[in-house]
This record gives structure tokens, C-alpha cells and sequence, in this order.
């Protein structure tokens, strides 16, 4: 597998593919791949006739330093995971901090039409923007007609089309579902740091978001926050950030349901140390 360490080889070796007319689609990560990078790349491989995935702990995104340090790298299993699925149809991108910032490592301030100021927006400062500068700049540097990202991050995902349209980025964006283990817990490279008791607790998280959707059937967004706040409460080991009912194309918070708009659940809670996310689509 071809693995480039720096964006101008990588950009030449794909100029010279695109000549040919061969499309290239996109799987951008911060690495310690799992099943649910591997149903991108997948996807990706359906659609076009090259994968590149980039591996890149992205530092102006994180706002805790601890979690920067924490968050795991593991790019020689993240390559044998890869080769796992295509030897040739999958290229890598895993640059240096210094090849993507030079010696400026900072963000670029955006707005993304207030979507930006909601749930992870308000939790983590500055989390977008550091999100949209290093996707901008990976869009920049691999050109792809495709780009792929999980509905886990849903927010994100919002923010990416957004991004593509303020800025008329030649990319099409595609959502894909979310992959979970076999208990339910959405797949995340954070999973690998939660101890045997956290990770037998995380499932709870998933669990609430389906009793939710029933809830939300009947009830208003306001008896249904207050009793996934109360059911976790009881549950001792994860603490709940938020809990909130959003519109899906706005994401702000809903206050009186209608009929003409479709609505998703977002759960953000610590287990431990360790920030989960999760969602779920309502109607
Ligand atoms: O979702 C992620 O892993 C990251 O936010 C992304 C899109 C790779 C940007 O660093």
C-alpha cells in the first residue's frame, strides 16, 4: 500500500491518476481505525476507482491538551486494517503537524450559519473551526469528487456540506450510517481507552436514545429530556454532558414539534474520563 508522508507527492501521484480519468473519493481520519472507517473506505470503494485516507490527529480541533495527548495513534495497525480491505485501491495520507500548518499551527475562524454554535459547537470551543480548516485544507490537497463521513458526528457532517457550499468546494459530501458493536455502542476510536467497567456501561447510551425515539412518538422534546436526565441519574458510571432534541438541518434545539421537519436526538456523556457521542434519528 502506498502510504505518502507529504502533501506534494501525494498531490502528484493523484494528478497524474485524475489524468487518466479515474475518480478519486475521500475517507479523512484521525487514525486507530475501527469497523466503521472501514464501511467508509467500503463505500468509497464502490464509488470510485481510488480511496486516499488521511491519518491525522488534528491538533487545532481538540480544546483539551490532555485529550491531544491521550487520543490514540496507531498507524501500523490503521495499515494492516486498510490492506485488509484493498493493497491497490487504497492510498494513505498520514503527514506531519509541520506539512499541514508549516510553523503555524492555528485555525481559521468560520461560520457556518450558527451551526456551529450549537451542542459540540457550545461544549468544545473553537472544535469547528479547527474541523473546518484541516477539512478544508485535506479537500484542497486530494481534490476528491467524493468524501465520506459517519453520521456519528452528525453536527460534523453538517458543518462539512456547509462548508463545501460557502465555499464552493468541488466535493460531494456523503453521509454514511452510523457502525456500532454488537451491544449497540456507536463505534469510535475513544473506545479503545474506556476500562472493562465503562465500556460495559456505554451501551446504556444507545439504549436511551431508542427509548427516546419511542417517547418522542407521543411525548414533547421537553418530557422526553427530562426523563433521559433522570434515567441517567441512575446510571452511576457516565455523566450526561447533554441531552437534546434538535432539527436536523438547523440543529437547534426544537421547542414546539411539527409535522413538516424531522427531528434527531444527541447524546454527548463521559464515561470516566472519556467523551462519548452518540445520535439518533427521531422521525
Ligand atoms: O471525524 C474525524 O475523525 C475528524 O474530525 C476529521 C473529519 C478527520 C477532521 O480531523
Amino acid at each position: 500500500m502506498k502510504i505518502f508522508l507529504n502533501k506534494t507527492e501525494l498531490s502528484s501521484y493523484l494528478e497524474e491518476f485524475k489524468s487518466k480519468g479515474d475518480s478519486i473519493g475521500f475517507v479523512p481520519t484521525m487514525g486507530a481505525l475501527h469497523e466503521g472507517h472501514l464501511s467508509l473506505v467500503k463505500k468509497g470503494l464502490e464509488d470510485n476507482n481510488l480511496v486516499v485516507v488521511s491519518i491525522f490527529v488534528n491538533p487545532t480541533q481538540f480544546d483539551n491538551g490532555e485529550d491531544l495527548i491521550k487520543y490514540p495513534r496507531t498507524l501500523d495497525a490503521d495499515v494492516r486494517a486498510l490492506e485488509s480491505v484493498s493493497k491497490t485501491k487504497i492510498v494513505v495520507y498520514a503527514p506531519a503537524v509541520e506539512d499541514i500548518y508549516g510553523n503555524n499551527v492555528t485555525s481559521q475562524a468560520f461560520s457556518f450559519d450558527g451551526l456551529e454554535h450549537e451542542m459540540e459547537g457550545a461544549f468544545r470551543k473553537g472544535h469547528f473551526d479547527g474541523v473546518g480548516t484541516i477539512v478544508k485544507r485535506l479537500f484542497e490537497i486530494v481534490k476528491p469528487e467524493y468524501a465520506y463521513f459517519g453520521e456519528k458526528d452528525f453536527q460534523q457532517l453538517q458543518i462539512i456540506k456547509k462548508l463545501t457550499e460557502l465555499y464552493n468546494l468541488p466535493v460531494k459530501v456523503v453521509g454514511c450510517p452510523i457502525h456500532r458493536a454488537d451491544d449497540g455502542l456507536a463505534m469510535s476510536s475513544r473506545n479503545t481507552r474506556l476500562t472493562t467497567e465503562h465500556r460495559a456501561a456505554a451501551p446504556f447510551i444507545f439504549k436511551t436514545l431508542q427509548t427516546a425515539k419511542i417517547k418522542f412518538g407521543t411525548e414533547s422534546a421537553k418530557v422526553v429530556t427530562e426523563w433521559v436526565e433522570k434515567a441517567f441519574k441512575e446510571e452511576p458510571l457516565l455523566d450526561l454532558e447533554y441531552f437534546i432534541i434538535a432539527d436536523t438541518m438547523t440543529l437547534k434545539p426544537v421547542k414546539r414539534k411539527s409535522t413538516q421537519k424531522t427531528y434527531r436526538a444527541f447524546i454527548a456523556a463521559y464515561a470516566g474520563d472519556i467523551r462519548l457521542i452518540d445520535n439518533i434519528a427521531l422521525n
